[in-house]
């Protein structure tokens, strides 16, 4: 390096400021230039004192001239990399606020579940109080009392779930008829949603827990017009439309007379399709005048008092609302089938 020659300091120094590219880079390049040991502009300077006198005020003012500059441009250097480590980071950290977040899971009712609360809600609005029992029963509510006699026949019927002779999984939710009326005097007017259990094989129509609503009025005056009023805006309102209810005599050995209540069906409006067996008329629920010995039961006056009740399978009417066709789907937890609802 020629002492003299401060201008190609300069140069060089300039050639190899281009090269960097990092904040630890440009430090080394300031200590090899200006470090006080041993950086080059450093020794140039001291290095002065070995010049002609004469020469010496133009190459000290020259080296310093070149100080100052590459000082500022090591100085500007450092700012351009800081602004350029800034972007990067800001680009690095980024928010695409365009992408769609993550929904949190979210929870629903069963289906099920929200036919029994519609079936709630349209009762309740009718002026029913919603009551519920025991799933575990004692026969003498499962049957004796509802007029079924230990050696009654409608008893092989209902398959019924025996935990002891007298401890039961009750068939119907008809006992809580019995337990309601053995507790208050009427006026009556309930609903008991809940679950009942029978000794079947599973298949698209049959389980061995399934859903029973019950419905029960008694009060002085109650008449099979009654029944029949209360049923058929009850079907409407769960149906939401005028759709044409039929009464069926029929045999429970807890009313007189007995019925058994027919919607049309909702899939073919009547015509007769597969779901209704081309009879154009879709079994909904039993029902009828409670049985003056069921009142007997219970201690209430036959004579005065008059009602009717009736049981509606919750499930079936679930699969009839939305078109279900396998009973099983609605008890095999499956998230792909639940989701739809
Ligand atoms: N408990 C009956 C069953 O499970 C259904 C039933 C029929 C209930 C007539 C009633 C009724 O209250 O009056 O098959």
């Amino acid at each position: 390096m020629k002492p003299e020659d401060p201008t190609h300091l300069w140069q060089s120094f300039q050639v190899e400021l281009q090269a960097v590219s990092s904040k630890a880079a440009l430090t080394q390049l300031r200590d090899r230039y200006l470090s006080r040991q041993r950086g080059l502009l450093t020794l140039q300077l001291r290095g002065l004192g070995r010049l002609a006198p004469q020469e010496r005020p133009r190459v000290g003012k020259s080296l310093n001239q070149i100080k100052g500059r590459i000082e500022s441009a090591l100085a500007q250097r450092r700012r351009e990399l800081e602004s350029e480590q800034r972007r990067a980071q800001l680009e690095s950290e980024r928010l695409d606020i365009t992408l769609p977040g993550y929904l949190p899971p979210q929870g629903r009712s069963h289906p099920l579940t929200r036919v029994r609360r519609e079936m709630e809600e349209i009762a309740v609005r009718m002026g029913f109080s919603v009551l519920s029992g025991p799933e575990l029963e004692l026969d003498h509510y499962n049957f004796e009392a509802l007029n079924m006699p230990k050696e009654h026949p409608a008893r092989d019927a209902q398959d019924t779930l025996y935990i002891t002779e007298n401890l039961l999984l009750r068939t119907h939710t008809s006992p809580v008829q019995i337990r309601t009326m053995e507790r208050q005097q009427p006026p009556i007017r309930i609903v008991v949603p809940g679950r009942v259990y029978r000794r079947d094989t599973v298949d698209a129509t049959h389980s061995p827990m399934f859903h029973q609503m019950e419905g029960l009025v008694v009060d002085e005056g109650i008449t099979f017009g009654d029944l029949k009023g209360t049923l058929e805006v009850f079907l409407r309102e769960l149906f939401s439309r005028d759709l044409r209810v039929r009464f069926r005599p029929s045999y429970f050995p807890f009313v007189e007379p007995g019925a058994e209540v027919d919607i049309e069906c909702i899939f073919c409006s009547s015509r007769g399709c597969g779901v209704c067996k081309r009879t154009g008329w879709i079994e909904i629920m039993g029902a009828g005048m409670v049985h003056p010995r069921v009142f007997s039961m219970v201690g209430y006056d036959a004579e005065r008092y008059t009602g009717f009740a009736w049981g509606m399978g919750i499930d079936r009417i679930a699969i009839l609302k939305y078109r279900v066709s396998d009973l099983r789907l609605f008890f095999d937890n499956d998230l792909r089938f639940l989701r739809q609802f």
